[in-house]
C-alpha cells in the first residue's frame, strides 16, 4: 500500500529563477509549507524564504545538510540538469518524496538510474512538468475524451521567441548553466524549453516512434546563441504525425511578464480542430482555446488567474501534493520522464545525424 502523509512539509533544493513560481501554490495551500530551503547561494535563499513568507524556513548552503532534516518530508528539486540525477538518487537514499523539475536528467542512462532506484524508495517520484497541467491544455484534453474532435490524427505546436521589455530579469547564472551542453544536456530552446513542447505532443498524441529534426542556431544580441529556427516532425503510431515549429525573432517584442516566449497549439482530430492560443504571453487576442466541430467554432474563456503561465506551476503542486496527500499516481512519473526525455533527445540526435532517429534507438546512440 502506498503511503500517505497529512501535511507537506517542502525542503527546495535550488532557490533560482523558477523556484518563485513553485512557491505559489505551498504559500496558498493549507496542507503544505516550505520548511527548508537549499542554496549554494545562501542570499538568495534567505531572500526567497522571507518573499514567501516562510522566515522560519531552514536555510541550507549543502543540499544534503537538507537532506538529513527530518522535519523535511518531501523536495522539489530545482537545479541544473547536470545536477538532477545525483541529487534526486541523494533525495531517494534520504527517504524524501521528490519532485524532479524536468529535464529529468542529461542522458538515459541516469534516467535509468533513477527510475530504478525509484522502485524499491520509500518515497514518491515525478518529473515536474508543468504544461500538461495548463488550464487550457487541461481543458482540451477533456474535450478530446468526450470525442469533440474525433480521434486526434495530428498535432501542431509553434514556439515564438523574442524580446519583452515586461518579462522577468533572468539572472546571469541561469542564462550561463543553459548556454553550456554539458550543463544543460542540449541547446536552451528545443531541448531546455522543449521538453514541454514534447510533453504536450505525448499528451495528445502518445510517444512518438520517429523523429526528424532540423535544429538551427542564431546569435543572440545581448551574446550567446539560441538553437533556433528549428523544424521537429513525429511520427506517432497509427499513420499519425506533428511538429513543433521554433522561430527566434531578436526584434519580435512579447507582452510577457515570465519569459519572452509564446506558444500555440493546434490538435487535429478526425472530425474537428482544437486551437490553443496562448502560452507565456499574448500573440494573439481572443480565446484562449477555440473548438472547431460540426461546422461551428466555440471558443472558450477561462477567468484571468487560469490564464497566467503560473497557473501551470498551481496546477502541477497541487496535483503533487494532493497525490501525497492520497496516494495517487503523480505525473510525471519516473517511466514518463524518462520516455519524454528520450523523445526530446532523439530530436537532438536527428540534428546532429541529418537524418530521421526512431526513438529507441536514443538509448543505443545517444551519448
Ligand atoms: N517548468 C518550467 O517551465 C521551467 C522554467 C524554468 C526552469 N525550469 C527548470 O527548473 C530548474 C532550475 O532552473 P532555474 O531557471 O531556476 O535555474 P537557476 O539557475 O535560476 O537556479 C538554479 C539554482 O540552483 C543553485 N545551485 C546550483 N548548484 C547547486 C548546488 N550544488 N546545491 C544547491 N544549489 C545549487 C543556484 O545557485 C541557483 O540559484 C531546471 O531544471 C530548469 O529546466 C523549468
Amino acid at each position: 500500500m502506498t503511503a500517505t502523509i497529512d501535511r507537506v512539509r517542502a525542503g527546495f533544493i535550488g532557490a533560482g529563477r523558477i523556484s518563485d513560481l513553485h512557491a505559489l501554490e505551498y504559500i496558498a495551500n493549507p496542507d503544505a509549507e516550505i520548511v527548508a530551503i537549499a542554496d549554494v547561494n545562501r542570499d538568495l535563499a534567505e531572500q526567497r524564504a522571507r518573499a514567501w513568507g516562510f522566515p522560519d524556513a531552514k536555510i541550507y548552503t549543502d543540499y544534503r545538510a537538507l537532506l538529513d532534516d527530518p522535519n523535511v518530508n518531501a523536495v522539489d528539486i530545482l537545479l541544473p540538469h547536470h545536477l538532477h540525477c545525483e541529487a534526486a538518487l541523494a533525495a531517494m537514499d534520504a527517504g524524501k518524496h521528490v519532485s524532479l523539475q524536468k529535464v529529468m536528467t542529461t542522458t538515459v542512462a541516469d534516467a535509468d538510474r533513477l527510475v530504478e532506484r525509484s522502485k524499491t524508495a520509500s518515497g514518491r517520484f515525478r518529473v515536474f512538468e508543468n504544461f500538461i497541467f495548463y488550464p487550457p491544455v487541461m481543458k482540451a484534453k477533456e474535450l478530446i475524451a468526450e470525442g469533440a474532435i474525433g480521434e486526434p490524427v495530428s498535432i501542431r505546436v509553434k514556439s515564438n521567441s523574442g524580446r519583452s521589455r515586461t518579462a522577468w530579469a533572468v539572472p546571469a547564472y541561469a542564462d550561463a548553466w543553459r548556454q553550456d551542453r554539458a550543463r544543460n544536456g542540449g541547446g536552451p530552446i528545443a531541448f531546455d524549453d522543449g521538453h514541454h513542447k514534447f510533453a504536450l505532443a505525448w499528451l495528445f498524441m502518445g510517444l512518438a516512434e520517429e523523429v526528424h529534426a532540423w535544429i538551427g542556431e542564431t546569435p543572440r544580441p545581448e551574446g550567446g546563441v539560441v538553437d533556433a529556427p528549428a523544424i521537429i516532425s513525429w511520427k506517432f503510431p497509427r499513420n499519425r504525425f506533428g511538429h513543433l515549429e521554433i522561430a527566434y525573432s531578436p526584434d519580435l517584442e512579447l507582452v510577457t511578464v515570465h519569459y519572452a516566449q509564446d506558444d500555440r497549439l493546434e490538435i487535429t482530430g478526425t472530425s474537428g480542430v482544437i486551437a490553443m492560443a496562448r502560452g507565456h504571453g499574448r500573440l494573439v487576442e481572443g480565446p484562449a482555446l477555440t473548438l472547431y466541430a460540426d461546422g461551428k467554432s466555440v471558443g472558450f474563456s477561462f477567468p484571468d488567474a487560469e490564464l497566467g503561465w503560473e497557473a501551470s506551476f498551481i496546477h502541477s503542486t497541487r496535483h503533487w501534493i494532493e497525490a501525497l496527500r492520497t496516494g495517487a499516481s503523480p505525473h510525471l512519473t519516473g517511466e514518463e520522464g524518462r520516455d519524454i526525455l528520450k523523445f526530446t533527445l532523439a530530436a537532438q540526435l536527428s540534428a546532429e545525424l541529418g537524418r530521421a532517429v526512431r526513438v529507441d534507438e536514443v538509448s543505443r546512440l545517444a551519448p
